[in-house]
């Protein structure tokens, strides 16, 4: 079996290592458990993010492999993320709430997908802090997840994160086992940073 392999980030210069080592895995453990103190644990830490004028834009549907929630998320994942994510111990689908209740839906919580990004943040740090590792995915079907919760149109799921024991490379199909060792990449910091005195 080819080893779990060190991914930290490199950086110009020291950051914290919850933030250097947490990468996006998609092979997970699919024996691995996660405890209720440890889904507890990662809700309280997306619950405590910032949010514009703590409105706190952002819900929530949790479920721990083998429950009834689990294969609801599991269902309305696209293409690729339902050969691996299926592995994951946990799957979180968060939700923007876009406009409050009753108002018009359209736009009136202009920061929800920024609070509802931050939550999921501060749920991956710690997800890593717990000796878990957390990959969010984009790729979800929006209107199927929506009607599976019976949502209404002023949330919208934004994406759906996969949380558990991260497992060797091998468990994964071939064509992606490269993904999971090769070297990690970011935009060098002279081009994200637009001015900076
Ligand atoms: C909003 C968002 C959507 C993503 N969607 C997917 C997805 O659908 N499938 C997937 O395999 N990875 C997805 N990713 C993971 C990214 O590809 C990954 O975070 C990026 O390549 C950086 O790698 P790292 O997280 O390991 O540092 C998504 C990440 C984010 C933040």
């Amino acid at each position: 079996m080819s080893a779990i392999v060190d991914r930290r980030a490199v950086t110009a210069a020291p950051i914290e290592e919850i933030l250097s080592m947490r990468w996006s895995p998609r092979s997970f453990d699919p024996a691995a458990v996660v405890s209720d103190e440890q889904v507890t644990s990662m809700l309280e830490a997306a619950r405590w993010a910032a949010s514009a004028s703590n409105v706190q834009a952002r819900r929530f549907v949790v479920g721990k492999r083998g429950t009834d929630s689990f294969a609801r998320i599991e269902r309305h994942l696209m293409g690729f993320n339902r050969t691996w994510a299926p592995n994951a111990s946990l799957l979180v689908l968060a939700i923007a709430v876009i406009a409050p209740e009753g108002d018009d839906p359209a736009g009136a919580h202009r920061w929800a997908e920024y609070d509802t990004g931050q939550s999921m943040a501060n749920l991956a740090s710690q997800a890593h802090a717990l000796g878990l590792h957390a990959h969010p995915m984009g790729g979800i079907e929006v209107a199927d997840l929506r009607a599976e919760f019976d949502l209404p149109e002023r949330f919208v799921p934004i994406t759906v994160t996969a949380v558990g024991t991260i497992a060797s490379p091998d468990l994964l199909p071939e064509k992606y086992r490269e993904r999971e060792t090769a070297e990690r990449t970011r935009l060098p910091l002279d081009e994200l940073v637009l001015a900076r005195d």
